[in-house]
């Protein structure tokens, strides 16, 4: 890719297959684990909740989850931490890591870089990080004591803007940079979550990748979703667009540490979706990322 500010080896391993795992129906499982290298746990969503907070983990899932291994994989990917909140993260997602990792050792896990939660209310969505040093200092502090009470590798993902970009400190590149530089944690490249935010506010995705140090990438996302009165939503309830397996293919092309391609859908999603096109779209995923295109294996 002509222009790139840091040239990267094209990675050699075809990167390992995820798909999402917020419990399944047997049937749908049993399809489904041939297909994968690793599944996907929201812990959030394998949980009981009462009165809207998180409760234990179900053990009947647990039980499913302990079916697949050790043929199967395990990373973790959580929802409800709100690593962002400026008076504390959700202490009730901790217990819920706590109680899987008793279970479990995953491959890494990892959380979004937003919140959730304001003043102990739950805002019901997802709102991004004002990208300053006082956030910065606030991550680096949380990052440390999750790899410290974890013992495997955190990676951090980027999500999508629902609301016009903050006044910043630094550019979205350059924050994550900083972030990695300064805890050695991992980043998700989330493709489709780069695709809403290019359509939706402009985002410039080359310039993006451009400045961003791709080393730290370990993981990266697909999903597809749907425009709704002019707005790309971060829906994962369909195959993935030709044009997110266009960014998937350069954005493997210059990540040399990209090990796993996660395929998101929403459990919610899957009954529509149905058996035959979630498998059929896990391999013909599996089939991309191991064929990227010549002109871009070479950058
Ligand atoms: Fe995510
Ligand atoms: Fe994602």
């Amino acid at each position: 890719m002509a222009g790139t500010v840091e040239s990267t080896p094209h990675r050699v391993p075809t990167p390992a297959l995820a798909t999402t795992y917020e419990g399944m129906d047997s049937d749908l499982f049993q399809q489904v684990l041939p297909l994968v290298d690793y599944l996907e746990i929201a812990p959030d969503s394998i949980s009981r909740t009462s009165n809207g907070h998180a409760g234990a983990l179900r053990p009947e899932l647990l039980d499913q989850i302990a079916s697949a291994t050790p043929h199967t994989g395990l990373i973790v990917h959580g929802i409800g931490l709100s690593i962002g909140t400026a008076d504390g993260w959700n202490s009730s997602y901790i217990r819920l890591l706590d109680e899987f990792f008793s279970r479990f050792t995953p491959r890494w896990h990892s959380e979004h870089l937003g919140y959730t939660t304001v003043d102990g209310e739950n805002l019901d969505t997802m709102l991004s990080l004002p990208r300053t040093e006082e956030m910065l200092d606030l991550l680096c502090e949380r990052i440390r004591i999750l790899q410290e009470r974890y013992k495997v590798p955190f990676l951090v993902e980027h999500i999508i803007h629902l609301l016009p970009d903050a006044p910043a400190e630094y550019t979205p590149a350059a924050f994550l940079n900083a972030l990695t530089s300064r805890t050695g944690c991992g980043l998700i490249l989330d493709a489709y979550n780069l695709e809403c935010d290019a359509h939706n506010f402009g985002f410039d995705i080359p310039s993006f990748l451009d400045e961003l140090n791709l080393h730290p990438v370990r993981e990266m996302h697909l999903a597809g979703g749907f425009e709704h009165h002019g707005f790309q939503l971060d829906i994962h309830s369909r195959p993935t667009a030709d044009s997110t397996i266009a960014l998937a293919h350069r954005i493997l092309a210059r990540c040399p540490n990209l090990e796993v391609v996660t395929w998101e859908l929403l459990k919610e999603a899957a009954p529509a979706l149905g058996a035959s096109i979630t498998c059929a779209e896990l391999t013909r995923i599996r089939a991309e990322i191991a064929n990227i295109p010549a002109e871009l294996a070479s950058c």
